[in-house]
């Protein structure tokens, strides 16, 4: 399905976002910025565009896609109902970074989008660029993560353009997304709020917006579970085969080489860190540490990529998936990561680690 993919310049936003929405309202699937990652956007309304999105990626079809909007009213076009704690929500984070799971309005979009629930995915981005995108396709743009399926999602045109060239209609460049992973998706069950994946709006904000209107369910609550294993069905290229498989599930983010990832106090990370490293490099494999910014000068490996200070858990978001695609680019194929502190920010740089490291975990 070679095609000839359309790369419209940073230094021309205004004219990209143009031709870019002409494309949209066409039936093109193109790619554009979020606050997040870059997503891949097509009319959620049409089933041979959504089709596209789905091959380009090489996505499982059983793994439904977020329908993304210009404004909050536009909800009413494709969820059934919204009760006051999803209306709480909205009000707090759109536009934003958390995606709200609805009751889907029968018939709004093409039953791809759903990957045939009775339920629809639904944010409002912050990025000027893709809100006046969106608006400007008149469509509502269904748009998983703009990477090909299993590999990090992109926070640059230039990774998507790695993944996608020549599967896809275009990329609107709007230079490096800000939050660097995902939106926090949740669905709202009785009066609780399931996170079924961590992201950029965080639990801690989650709780002060709510007030006492809802208590955030805990992942892996038993209530929870049944609808986080449904969403961590994400980009999982072999989940078709063995869905309940332990470890199968965890195969989206993973860099090419193997990945560990290291858990434990700051003081004992480095020398548990440097052992391992060591040792691998010994069978002679090509060794990458993926290292905070205060242990980064003292660690010897193939490379030694900094993803930030442990006290600036935004900087390491911002500039995880770009990491991993760096391990893979300098031929690494053992990785060793150092794990982050979980508050804030923290738990989704974590949930992404865990599952980059596909349950290779050592506790320190
Ligand atoms: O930040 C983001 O959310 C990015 C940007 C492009 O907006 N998009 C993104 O899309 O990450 P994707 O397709 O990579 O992830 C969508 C997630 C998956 O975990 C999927 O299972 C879940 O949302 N999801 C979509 N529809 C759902 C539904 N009806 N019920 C439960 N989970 C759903
Ligand atoms: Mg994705």
């Amino acid at each position: 399905m070679a095609q000839h993919t359309t790369y419209w310049p940073a230094d021309r936003l205004r004219v990209g976002i143009q031709e870019a929405a002409a494309a949209l309202a066409g039936g093109g699937i193109v790619a554009f910025p979020t606050e997040t990652v870059y997503g891949l956007g097509g009319d959620a309304r049409s089933t041979e565009t959504v089709g596209r999105i789905f091959a380009a990626k090489g996505r499982p079809s059983d793994n439904p896609l977020i329908v993304h909007l210009a404004r909050t009213k536009d909800v009413a076009g494709v969820a059934e109902r919204v009760n006051d704690i999803e209306r709480k929500l909205m009000e707090a984070f759109w536009p934003g970074p958390l995606t709200l799971v609805l009751p889907a309005k029968e018939g709004a979009v093409s039953p791809l989008v759903t990957a045939g629930l009775d339920t629809v995915a639904v944010r409002v981005p912050e990025h000027d660029a893709a809100r006046e995108l969106i608006g400007l396709s008149g469509c509502p743009i269904a748009a998983p993560s703009a990477n090909r399926s299993g590999r990090p999602s992109p926070t640059k045109a230039s990774h998507v353009l790695e993944d996608l060239d020549g599967r896809i209609d275009g990329v609107l460049d709007g230079g490096e997304t800000g939050v660097g992973l995902e939106s926090t998706v949740v669905r709202v069950v009785g009066r609780e709020v399931h996170v079924l994946r961590p992201g950029g709006v965080t639990r801690e904000q989650l709780r002060s917006a709510l007030g006492g209107l809802a208590d955030v369910a805990e992942a892996g609550s038993d209530s929870s579970a049944a609808a986080v294993e449904a969403s961590s069905r994400e980009d999982a290229t072999m989940a078709d085969a063995t869905p309940r498989s332990p470890g199968v599930k965890y195969a989206h983010y993973a860099p090419k080489g193997e990945m560990v990832l290291i858990v434990g106090p700051q003081e004992r990370l480095p020398a548990a860190v440097q052992r391992l490293a060591d040792e691998a490099a010994a069978h002679g494999r090509t060794v990458a540490i993926l290292s905070c910014s205060e242990h980064a000068a003292t660690y010897r490996a193939d490379a030694v990529l900094d993803c930030g200070s442990r006290a600036e858990p935004e900087q390491a978001a911002r500039v995880l998936y770009a990491r991993l695609r760096e391990c893979d680019a300098r031929g690494a194929d053992y990785i060793v990561a150092e794990s982050y502190p979980e508050d804030g920010i923290g738990a989704a740089l974590m949930n992404r680690l865990r599952k980059a490291a596909g349950g290779r975990e050592i506790h320190v």
